[in-house]
């Protein structure tokens, strides 16, 4: 655990956004053809031009729609994007890839290095959610919690998109999550429309791209593309795990800081659950996915290794952005 403390070092930017991430509505993806294929994640301009695109790609991936005439040319278009998805997720790996390499290669090893991730992982503990917990005004909490839905590319539908031909045992258990996730058949136990409540709560409509950080969309196209790509499904699988195991940390914390600022037990409540619920989710996940998955097949561990950091790094990347955005400076 980080012995780092933070304070505000100056008035906090909610609304400045010279960085900002403005996603049209538009479905065209023509600035697609001047975009250079392989960048640097370091690269600021590419970070953000890339997961604008990715944005909107995913939307139309995945939103339902209905044939058109023009579907030739829109696989077309799509291929382009599918290949920059490919590159910004290899980036990703390549930057990940000497942590992954400490992972265990044996079953009883990756999994104590695995839960230990949530100690040690990238992000793990960040004095944000202290502050966030004690601190953070109303507005900076509404700030923090629209980056918050923006990032969230919807944990059922993940799970839903990973599970396909997945051995039974593993698929069981993510059917368990899944049902879990859908309030077990009750629309107002629905995880998603929970956290429609918290937003509601604070006054949030609909996700403004306007007032949404970069990280906080690539968090959503890093996790949407594990489980979009087939060749990603054992990295997908890590990913969701370390969701599980990590949550509940940072949703007490949340939940502390929602009802300090006085929302109602219903606009607390995504959080107050996910502080616990994902204790069981991410034992059984531990239990019933990984273990048998690996030990079936010890090669699993790297992509599920890699899945996992993938997801913490881009988390704690988007930790450094909000408090930045907060105005809140690290003292060691
Ligand atoms: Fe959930
Ligand atoms: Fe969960």
């Amino acid at each position: 655990m980080r012995t780092t403390e933070l304070t505000q070092t100056s008035i906090p930017k909610l609304n400045s956004n010279s960085k900002s991430n403005s996603v049209p509505n538009s479905d065209s993806n023509s600035d697609l053809n001047d975009f250079p294929v392989v960048g640097s994640l370091g690269n600021e301009s590419y970070f953000v031009s890339a997961h604008k695109i990715l944005t909107r790609f995913n939307h139309r991936r995945l939103n339902p729609a209905l044939p058109t005439e023009s579907w030739r040319s829109d696989l077309r278009r799509d291929l382009e994007a599918q290949i920059l998805e490919g590159e910004m997720v290899e980036l990703e790996r390549s930057a990940i890839a000497e942590l992954a390499s400490e992972a265990p290669t044996e079953a009883e090893g990756f999994m104590k290095w695995f839960v230990g991730l949530e100690k040690t992982g990238p992000g793990q503990h960040d004095p944000l959610f202290d502050y966030l917990a004690e601190k953070a005004t109303k507005e900076e909490m509404r700030w923090f919690i629209q980056q918050e839905v923006a990032g969230e590319a919807g944990f059922e539908d993940l799970t839903a998109l990973t599970q396909v031909k997945i051995p039974t045992r593993p698929k069981l258990e993510m059917a368990h999550n899944y049902w879990d996730e859908m309030g077990r058949g009750a629309e107002k136990g629905m995880h998603g429309p929970m956290l429609g409540m918290v937003a509601h709560e604070l006054g949030l409509s609909e996700p403004d791209y306007d007032s949404v950080v970069p990280e906080a969309l690539a968090l959503a196209n890093v996790l949407t593309a594990l489980a979009s790509n087939r060749r990603y499904a054992y990295h997908s699988i890590g990913a969701l795990g370390v969701i599980e195991l990590t949550a509940p940390g940072r949703a007490t914390k949340v939940h502390q800081g929602l009802k300090r600022l006085g929302l109602t037990n219903e606009g607390q409540r995504y959080y107050s659950l996910h502080a616990v619920i994902d204790l069981r989710h991410s034992s059984d996940w531990n239990k019933e996915v990984l273990e048998p998955l690996i030990s079936e097949n010890p090669a699993l561990c790297r992509p599920i290794a890699e899945g996992a950091l993938m997801r913490l790094s881009a988390g704690a990347r988007c930790f450094d952005r909000y408090r930045q955005q907060l105005g809140l400076r690290l003292t060691m």
